[in-house]
């Protein structure tokens, strides 16, 4: 069966992880998905950042929480990475969803929503406007906080980030908010994705970066591959690398269409 390409914070083996370049990236070579980190703001708006402060990512120092977005964007998102993508800022989610949904799917991953009150909220309220099928996701270790999403947004599938073994019991109670489980590779294993499609959930697999691992994932039969590299490679190799995958999977679409 072919599997859902996730580019793991964008292409972030090209470009800057989470910036618009990474996305712009993730197009061109095209994924069917961009996975993206949200936190939020000193004034409360959803940013597209990993961690949580600004120190590896940017030329700026300091904690999300403390930054307004007008101080936020006055940062260079891009030339920790190179100087190609000096001046490259941190995306709002609104930007990112103004501009991709429609042209990729987007998964969003809430970060540490249990310490930001009101994420959960703001978030299921800007994508309430959404629709199952405009191929939007939300993602989170933190099952509470999924639920709460769940209930405000039931439209928009949410996915429990596993990097610990689920027991039988959790697989089924989780199942009531949760329809996709996107899990650590080294868990997997066949005997975990067969208990877990009996639940009918949908396992995508993180974070996948050589080639033999694309092929194990596509063994286990997991519906999405979340994937970056764990080194940056120079452009053509990182082509070799993914684009077969990628047009292995068009073709198998076209065959299944
Ligand atoms: O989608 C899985 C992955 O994004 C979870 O880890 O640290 O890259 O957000 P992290
Ligand atoms: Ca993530």
């Amino acid at each position: 069966m072919p599997f859902q390409s996730i580019a793991h914070r964008g292409a972030s083996a090209l470009a800057p992880e989470n910036t618009l370049a990474s996305f712009e990236k993730a197009i061109e070579l095209g994924f069917d998905y961009i996975e993206l980190d949200v936190r939020l703001s000193k004034d409360k708006q959803l940013v597209v950042i990993h961690d949580a402060d600004v120190q590896r990512t940017t030329d700026g120092e300091g904690q999300i929480e403390y930054f307004t977005v007008k101080d936020l964007k006055k940062l260079d998102a891009g030339s920790w990475f190179s100087p190609a993508f000096a001046g490259e800022k941190i995306p709002l989610l609104n930007e990112v969803l103004t501009r991709y949904s429609g042209k990729i799917g987007i998964i969003i991953e809430m970060k540490s929503p249990e310490n930001h009150p009101g994420m959960t909220e703001i978030l299921a309220d800007t994508l309430k406007w959404f629709k199952s099928s405009s191929q939007i996701k939300v993602q989170s270790f933190h099952v509470n906080e999924l639920k709460k999403f769940h209930q405000l947004a039931p439209k928009i599938p949410a996915g429990l980030l596993l990097s610990k073994p689920l027991d039988l019991f959790h697989l089924a109670s989780y199942r009531d908010f949760a329809s996709f489980l996107s899990v650590h590779h080294l868990l997997l294993s066949k005997s975990f994705i067969n208990q877990a499609e009996l639940f009918g959930y949908e396992i995508y697999s993180w974070t996948i970066s050589k080639q033999y691992q694309f092929a194990d994932m596509q063994r286990l039969g997991v519906q999405g591959i979340i994937s970056d590299d764990e080194k940056r490679l120079p452009d053509s190799i990182m082509y070799v690398l993914i684009t077969p995958f990628l047009k292995g999977q068009d073709f198998l679409k076209t065959l299944l269409a």
